[in-house]
């Protein structure tokens, strides 16, 4: 039995390689995972699939996403335990889809290495050999938009969670700093007039929102432009990327 983690990108169907259509023709299965909430990016997977999916004989099919406690006491125990239950979810799924064997697929947003489990979850099943195809990643969908180089010359580079920042500040001799999975604008923790920011929200879909600028005036922006796509689209994730003002 295989499982082949494919990479979609951010949410442009143009960020699919031709690896990834290859490796989404050639499964059996394509495993939908369905989020209470997430119906939109559901969809989107959907829509990406009818328009690259050409093998008639490739099956789609949903399975629900167990869910996971928001904001836990003890996150990473919440976390192991929840990844727990999706790999049941996953055997049980494969086994009852592909008795005989053969190559399911997942659609994984951006990349597969970058802050997201699959991996972690795909390494908790038995009997089964994981594949991975890269995709681009929101870190590239943002250096992108802004037509940023991601590091200094010659400089290091730094990614950590929203809940990371708040929770310990600017990292030691960091010289960039790339913020993903920020529900709070957790920059407020920092010094306003001591930073540049490059900020981006759905990037690679029509919507996409950018900011750039000297924290101190861009920062107050985010949380609006968060709400506006909130409202009219109905969903926003957003990244940025943080340096020492005028380096
Ligand atoms: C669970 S992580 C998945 C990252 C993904 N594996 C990747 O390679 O980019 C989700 C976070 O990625 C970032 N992200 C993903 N897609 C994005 C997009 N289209 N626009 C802005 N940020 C995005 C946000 O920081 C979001 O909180």
């Amino acid at each position: 039995m295989r499982l082949h983690l494919i990479g979609i990108g951010t949410g442009d169907p143009g960020h699919l390689t031709r690896a990834a259509i290859a490796a989404i023709n050639a499964a059996d299965v394509i495993l939908l995972p369905e989020k209470a909430g997430k119906a939109d990016l559901a969809d989107f997977r959907r829509a990406l699939l009818a328009c690259v999916l050409e093998n008639p004989l490739t099956r789609i099919l949903p399975f629900p996403m167990p869910g996971r406690e928001p904001d836990p006491a003890d996150y990473l125990q919440t976390v192991e335990t929840w990844h727990d239950a999706i790999a049941v979810e996953w055997q049980a799924a494969l086994a009852r889809d592909l008795p005989s064997g053969g190559t399911a697929a997942l659609l994984v947003w951006g990349d597969p290495s970058l802050y997201d489990s699959t991996l972690r979850i795909a390494g908790r099943l038995a009997g089964v050999t994981v594949e991975v195809t890269p995709g681009i990643t929101a870190i590239q969908a943002l250096t992108a938009a802004h037509r940023l180089a991601l590091n200094t010359l010659g400089g290091s580079v730094v990614l950590v969670t929203g809940r990371r920042l708040r929770d310990h500040g600017w990292p030691d001799g960091a010289e960039t700093v790339v913020v993903m999975l920020d529900g709070a604008e957790s920059f407020g923790v920092l010094d306003p007039g001591g930073f540049d920011i490059w900020w981006g929200a759905n990037l690679g879909r029509p919507e996409q929102a950018l900011l750039a600028g000297p924290l101190d005036r861009i920062g107050p922006m985010v949380a609006d432009a968060k709400r506006r796509l909130r409202a009219t689209v109905g969903w926003a994730m957003d990244i940025y990327l943080l340096r020492p003002r005028g380096r």
